[in-house]
């Protein structure tokens, strides 16, 4: 061997030692929890094999058989901690992604009390609009499927600050999409609405009724769902959109309810608003628009329990198709208007609630109420729960008996 071999064999050694040592260094940087990142935090069921070097996979980085591991993005929020509560309670997997932005760090240390064993629920602290840090959850999360119910979900917000609406809600989307092609997620339940139809001049609303969107929030949601189809196209993914009509109720054991921040009142959805002025935190009611053409001037809309709400999700997600893309309406197919859902109020609330009628809101419709028949001939859902003054009733024992949310307890009334 001469010379001029001997050089090129060391070269060749040394390449192969070093790339080895990258290797190495790659599989353990993959391997890091996300609690590392900067702006990240998680809580929950991390496990770590004390005895060797290298970290075990813990349990949210494997797919268990039988165990469907959802990841629930806005699960501290309303809807999507509801939503845990029922996916714990049916032996799955939770890891709830939330950037607290709107939801409450007190409906998850509800549900950790409740499921307190390693490897059923996950806390992740992020924010959906950084790629970055939601590629590395998912390459840290063996996920079998995404219900993405994050998003600011205020319609009239929505006309006062649009930006946001198609940050938050169409580009995080796409965001949350592109991390699931990424890892080989193939099962996705979207939380769309009956905002994306506009003011058809038709009603019932079936899912073909054209989406004519009014407002920002709708056409974010429309933008977002329109993604979706088109990426599905070419995809193998099972997705489920559901468009929820207006939701009301609480989990009737007292666990979880709806408690939005006090800023966000004023946006406020109508049993938040009615709550309020039942407690004495307002002087009273504003119904906004009382010359709509409707039979008593207010507007209409279709109430569902988010009880019956999340079973449509259970068994969207029990029912999503590899290839398809299914659309369903979730709604009772009856409307009430704003007047008779202030009725109920009262009776639900024992409270004379002053009611002060003013100009309409911006961005508003008149009359909105579904056709449910297509989720219940497929997926053999039907509105079980809804019971406008029963739903109010049980949301109501929650908000009293948390005077401050999730907060500590207050002196209000
Ligand atoms: N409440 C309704 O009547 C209704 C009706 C139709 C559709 N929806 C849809 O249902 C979903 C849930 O609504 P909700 O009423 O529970 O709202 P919510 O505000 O209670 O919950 C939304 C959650 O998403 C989180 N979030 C927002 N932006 C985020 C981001 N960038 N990264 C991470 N987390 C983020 C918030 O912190 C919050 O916890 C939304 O997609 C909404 O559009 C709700």
């Amino acid at each position: 061997m001469d010379v001029f071999d001997m050089k090129q064999r060391s070269i060749l050694v040394g390449t192969v030692l070093v790339a080895s040592a990258l290797t190495i260094f790659g599989i353990l940087m993959l391997r890091q929890p996300t609690l590392n990142s900067p702006g990240l935090s998680t809580s929950g069921n991390r496990e770590h094999n004390s005895n060797s070097s290298l970290p075990t996979l813990s349990r949210q980085e494997q797919h268990e058989s039988g165990v469907t591991h959802v990841l629930v993005t806005g699960g501290a929020g309303y809807i999507g901690s509801h939503a845990a509560l029922r996916l714990l309670n049916d032996s799955h997997r939770v890891t709830i992604l939330d950037n607290l932005s709107r939801g409450n760090i007190g409906a998850v240390k509800v549900l950790e009390k409740l499921f307190p064993k390693p490897g059923r629920l996950q806390f992740i602290y992020a924010d959906l609009g950084d790629p970055r840090a939601v590629n590395k959850i998912f390459a840290e999360n063996a996920f079998d499927a995404v219900i993405h119910f994050a998003a600011v979900a205020y319609v009239g917000e929505s006309t006062l600050d649009p930006l946001r609406y198609y940050h938050n809600i169409t580009s995080n989307t796409l965001v949350v999409l592109e991390a699931m092609a990424s890892h080989g997620v193939k099962r996705l339940i979207y939380s769309s609405t009956c905002a994306t139809y506009g003011e058809p001049k038709k009603m019932p609303i079936t899912e073909d009724t054209p989406q004519l969107p009014i407002n920002p929030y709708g056409k974010a949601k429309k933008m977002a769902e329109d993604i979706i189809r088109d990426f599905s196209k070419n995809s193998d993914m099972a997705v489920v959109i559901l468009r929820y009509f207006n939701v009301i109720g609480s989990d009737p054991e007292g666990r979880l309810g709806e408690a939005p921040r006090p800023e966000l009142r004023e946006h406020g959805r109508i049993s938040g608003a009615c709550f309020d002025a039942a407690s004495g935190i307002t002087t009273g009611l504003k119904v906004r628009g009382t010359d709509y053409n409707t039979p008593d001037g207010t507007c209409i809309r279709d109430y569902i329990d988010v009880n019956d709400l999340i079973d449509a999700h259970v068994k969207a997600l029990a029912n999503a198709e590899s290839r398809q893309v299914k659309t369903y309406n979730v709604g009772t197919g009856r409307g009430k208007s704003v007047k008779e859902f202030v009725e109920a109020c009262k009776i639900a609330t024992g409270a004379d609630i002053k009611v002060k009628y003013l100009d309409r809101r911006p961005g508003d419709y008149a009359e909105v109420y579904s056709d449910p028949s297509k989720i219940r001939q497929e997926l053999n859902w039907t509105a079980q729960y809804t019971d406008l003054q029963e739903s109010l009733k049980i949301a109501w024992r929650w908000r009293k008996s948390h005077t401050n949310g999730y907060g500590p307890p207050t002196d209000e009334h």
